[in-house]
């Protein structure tokens, strides 16, 4: 196969920044997937200024982008979990691997998915829909998959550890923050997502379920928010020498999986305790490796967009027929590396 065509549904903030980081880095990107990637068409409601798609086929119906027999990946980054799991059906039904962003279908609707996409014998790849540009999914699925893992814990939602560091570090009010998260991109489009807990939930189901192999099961999630948090309690915090970090904790417990989002008070010195902003960070404890920590941009148009065009490259790589790119060295062509030069120090 030298060409992988897909198609991509939706248009807002990842879906503009898909485009972008493709277009821009498309001559790299074809070369670690071992092929040509091509964007073959667009379903969207509306165009969006923050993108140029050139001349590629805009279609308003995003079940046409389903059920067009040219396209090999449908990547699905419209949102919500209506439309949404229909498109993904669809699109699975078709025969079309899927890459998504969307943890709330996955953690809500992912146990029928991978059962529809197991009988069609296609593949659902979802690293954008946890901890936006840290290639999480990858480090459990892949990186530790020789450990039985005994617990993780980390900063899993953007937008709620912005608005705690700006309380914290510039006495703002909560709604204040919460009003330019949105302006940001990062925040979900139904912000309550954010500062209830119930993104940061969805992403720990999806964790979970891949560290301890156990279903996906998001009403078991113990779940509370930011939203009662005030600048004096993040304030008082700080004084005593800790930080308040809303966590994501999953652990083996009893012969259970515990499974829990809250705020928590993390004393100052820890590393995680330190990482702010729209930054995420995942603490992994295996037991060959011991405790490993994963940390980067949590939320935004391109880094969700490099673990979106991760995927679409990871499932190129098995698309295509040249085994060299299947477990890739560097994936350059010899001619481009010609293009750089080894300075000496
Ligand atoms: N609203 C999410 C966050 C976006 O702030 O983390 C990335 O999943």
């Amino acid at each position: 196969m030298n060409a992988v065509k897909i198609g991509l549904c939706g248009l807002g903030t990842v879906g503009s920044g898909t485009v972008n980081v493709l277009q821009r880095n498309l001559q790299v990107i074809n070369a670690r997937a071992g092929c040509s990637i091509e964007i073959a068409q667009v379903g969207a409601r509306r165009d969006n200024p923050a993108c140029d798609l050139g001349d590629i086929p805009v279609t308003r119906d995003i079940f046409d982008v389903a059920k067009n027999p040219e396209i090999d990946i449908l990547v699905e980054l419209i949102g919500g979990t209506t439309v949404a799991r229909d498109l993904m059906l669809c699109a699975i039904e078709n025969g079309k691997h899927v890459v998504t962003a969307n943890k709330a279908l996955i953690a809500e609707h992912g146990n029928e998915i991978f059962a529809a996409a197991k009988e069609k014998g296609v593949t659902v790849a979802f690293e954008a829909s946890v901890a936006g540009g840290i290639p999480i999914i990858k480090a459990i699925r892949e990186g530790l998959s020789a450990n039985r893992i005994q617990w993780l814990a980390g900063i899993i939602n953007g937008t709620g550890n912005f608005i705690l560091t700006e309380m914290r570090d510039k006495g703002r009010a909560f709604e204040d923050v919460l009003t330019e998260a949105q302006q940001k991109g990062y925040a979900e489009a139904d912000p309550t997502f954010d500062v209830e807990g119930i993104d940061a939930a969805h992403k720990l189901v999806i964790l979970a379920s891949l560290a301890f192999g156990i279903p996906l099961q998001f009403d078991k999630v113990f779940t509370e928010g930011i939203s009662q948090l005030e600048t004096q309690d993040v304030a008082y915090a700080q004084q005593l020498g800790y930080q308040i970090k809303h966590l994501g904790i999953a652990r083996r417990n009893n012969g259970g999986i515990e499974l829990r989002v809250h705020p928590t008070l993390i004393p100052r010195k820890r590393l995680i305790a330190n990482v702010d902003g729209v930054m995420n960070a995942v603490l992994v404890k295996g037991d060959a490796v011991g405790p490993t920590l994963y940390y980067g941009p949590g939320a935004g148009a391109e880094p969700t967009a490099s673990a979106v065009i991760a995927d679409i490259v990871d499932l190129a790589r098995t698309l295509t027929a040249d085994p060299e790119h299947r477990v890739p060295h560097l994936g350059f062509q010899p001619e481009s590396l010609n293009d750089f030069e080894v300075l000496p120090i």
